[in-house]
Order: structure tokens, then C-alpha cells, then sequence
């Protein structure tokens, strides 16, 4: 039977793992005008046939809010999912001018989308638009006060290092209750203990690039032995479930409390994940097999997607991969 797997935010509230449809990446765009009607159809068939709650992962600089905003009102006109049964996450960006603020973004943004709340709001990275007169602290002080006015519902932040976050709860006393970032097995600190420390501190990793072991090794990106070894225990594990080793590694990223935030062109390939890590009886992978997962990922060498987001991201490599 269906059982929809939730983590517990520190706040008590309740966020729906996996995120199976983010509207970056793949999705991304340089303008809204754009209009990608693939990426329409693709939510409104999620919306429409998927169980449980649809978790979808958006952003002010993926300019999608045109496509999920159709979708989004195509689903209520027909009521295929209530509100509560979606989960929408946005993200604030002031890089190149995008947004010159969280409020102004904010409400455009739901304008577009035609929500009334969003369920959780993130700084997109540390950076802040210097032409803006703003530094990180106030653009903080500006979410904490729209999760008050309950426009948005849970606010967190993203790309952030342990100094960062120290910063904000230093500054404000509030911390955040999520913090999205590059996380998989061959990458278990985007910046230095950051794993260790959210763990520690009540901060729910969410992790994009969950799948890039495997895609990369797909794609012929990665043609390392400790690559071949690590998919190949994968796929051991995935005919011992009866699943694909995508789900084997979904599976993983929840059994080490972090939530993975995937897409896919591929209706199918989407519903294997909501379906599967929420419907498989016998989905549990043991604690030895997770261990196996972790070992055989520390031996790969640390493989980030973005090297920019921080000019100190090459001074990290060494410390990627501790955990
Ligand atoms: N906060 C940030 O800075 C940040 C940065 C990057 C991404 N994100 C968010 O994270 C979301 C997830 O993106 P991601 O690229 O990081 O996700 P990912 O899950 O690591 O990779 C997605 C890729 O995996 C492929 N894929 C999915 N299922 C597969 C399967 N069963 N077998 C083989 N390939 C499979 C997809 O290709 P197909 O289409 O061929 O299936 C797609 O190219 C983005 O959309 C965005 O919302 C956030």
C-alpha cells in the first residue's frame, strides 16, 4: 500500500520526500517567454496520475513559473490533487538583477503561480546582488517576516557553508530548516562538514544531484573503477529488491536523513521514484548495505557539478569526502 514518507522539519512541520519533479536543471531556461509546453504536459500528468503528495522544486531563475503556473491551475480546475497535496518550494536569486528582494519576488512569484502561500522559501546561495542595497542578514529578516505574514510557509536556505548559516542564526536567533545542496554518495560535503553539522543541528539536507553517480556513469561521464564498482553494487541491490538502482539510491539518500530532489523528462522514470521509495514493503536497505553504499562512494573521488558557486570550492576537494 501507498505510504507517502514525510521528514520532520525542526519547526514540527512535515515535508514530503522525494522531490521528484524539479523545474531546474534539465528544465532551466534564460527567459520566461520560452514557454516549454513538454514541461507543462509532463506536471500536469504528474499531477493528474502520481500518488501521494507531488513535491515539485522551483526557482525565480529557472523562469518555469509560466509552465507550473498553467499546470498548477489546470489540476485545481480539475481537481486532480487538493493544495495540501502539493508541495511547492521556491527560491529567491538577487544574482544579476533577477529579484531585488524576497518580498518583491515573492509576490510576483505567487502572482504567476496563482498560490496563495508557498510551503517553503529558500536563498538560492549566499550572494547577494551587490548593486542592492541589502546584505544576507536582511534578506533573511525579509523571509522570517513573510513565513510570519504566511506567505511562505517554512523558510530555509541553500548552497549555504556552516559559516553562512552560522551568520544568520548569530544575527537573527532564527534558523533555517532546510539547506538544499549538491549531495550524493561521491559528494558528502559541498563545503567543509556541512553533512556533520545540519545533521547535528536540526537542518534537513536536501540534496540535488542525488542521482549524478549514476547518470554520470550512464552518460560515459564518469569512467573511474571505483564508478563501475559503486554502480555495480547498485544494481546487486536493486535485483535483490526487485527495484531499479536509481530507487536503490533514493533509498539510500532518505536512510542517511537526507532528501533527495531528482527529475526526469521521463514520466515513468518519475513515477518509479514516487511510487517505489513510498510503496515497497521490502524496501529497507540494512544498515551494513547503506554502510557498503557510503564506503564504496568515499573511495570515488569528489565529483561537484557546479565549481562556481564559491572561489574556495577547489580548496575543499580534500574535504569533500570526509563524513
Ligand atoms: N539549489 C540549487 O542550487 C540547485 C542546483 C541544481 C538543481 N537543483 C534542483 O534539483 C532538481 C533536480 O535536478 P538534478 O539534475 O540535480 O537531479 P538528478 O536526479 O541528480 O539528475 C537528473 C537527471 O537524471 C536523469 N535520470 C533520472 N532518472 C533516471 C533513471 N532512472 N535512469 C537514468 N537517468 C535518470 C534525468 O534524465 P532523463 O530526463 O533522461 O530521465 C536527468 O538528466 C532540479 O530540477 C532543480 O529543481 C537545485
Amino acid at each position: 500500500m501507498f505510504k507517502q514518507h514525510f521528514f520532520t522539519l525542526s519547526n514540527g512541520n512535515k515535508i514530503p520526500a522525494p522531490s521528484t519533479i524539479g523545474t531546474g536543471s534539465i528544465y532551466f531556461k534564460s527567459n520566461e517567454e520560452d514557454y516549454n509546453p513538454s514541461l507543462t504536459q509532463f506536471l500536469e500528468r504528474s499531477l493528474k496520475e502520481l500518488k501521494g503528495v507531488i513535491h515539485i522544486d522551483g526557482a525565480d531563475c529557472y523562469k518555469t513559473y509560466p509552465e507550473t503556473g498553467d499546470a498548477l491551475k489546470k489540476n485545481f480546475k480539475e481537481g486532480w490533487k487538493k493544495r495540501e497535496e502539493i508541495w511547492y518550494t521556491d527560491k529567491f536569486d538577487s544574482k544579476g538583477g533577477r529579484s531585488p528582494s524576497p518580498k518583491a519576488h515573492i509576490n510576483k512569484a505567487l502572482e504567476k503561480l496563482d498560490l496563495e502561500y508557498v510551503d517553503l522559501y529558500l536563498i538560492h546561495h549566499p550572494h547577494v546582488e551587490k548593486s542592492l542595497n541589502l546584505d544576507i542578514v536582511d534578506v533573511w529578516n525579509e523571509f522570517i517576516e513573510l513565513q510570519k505574514e504566511g506567505k511562505v510557509k517554512n523558510i530555509g536556505v541553500s548552497n549555504f557553508s556552516v559559516k553562512d548559516i552560522e551568520n544568520l542564526v548569530e544575527k537573527t536567533g532564527v534558523k533555517p530548516v532546510v539547506n538544499q545542496i549538491e549531495w550524493n554518495p561521491f559528494l558528502f560535503n559541498q563545503s567543509p562538514g556541512i553533512y556533520k553539522y545540519c545533521q547535528e543541528n536540526d537542518i534537513l539536507i536536501e540534496a540535488y544531484g542525488p542521482l549524478s553517480p549514476l547518470v554520470n556513469y550512464l552518460k560515459g561521464t564518469d569512467t573511474s573503477s571505483e564508478g563501475a564498482a559503486f554502480k555495480s553494487y547498485l544494481d546487486e541491490l536493486a535485483k535483490k529488491y526487485g527495484v531499479t538502482n536509481t530507487v536503490v539510491l533514493l533509498a539510500y539518500t532518505i536512510s542517511m536523513n537526507v532528501l533527495p530532489v531528482t527529475t526526469s523528462t521521463k514520466f515513468e522514470r518519475i513515477q518509479d521514484a514516487q511510487n517505489f521509495v513510498n510503496d515497497h514493503p521490502d524496501l529497507k536497505l540494512t544498515k551494513e548495505e547503506v554502510e557498503r553504499i557510503t564506503q564504496l562512494g568515499l573511495k570515488h573521488d569528489a565529483s561537484r557539478r557546479y565549481k562556481s558557486w564559491t572561489d574556495h570550492y577547489t580548496e575543499y576537494e580534500s574535504q569533500s569526502q570526509k563524513i
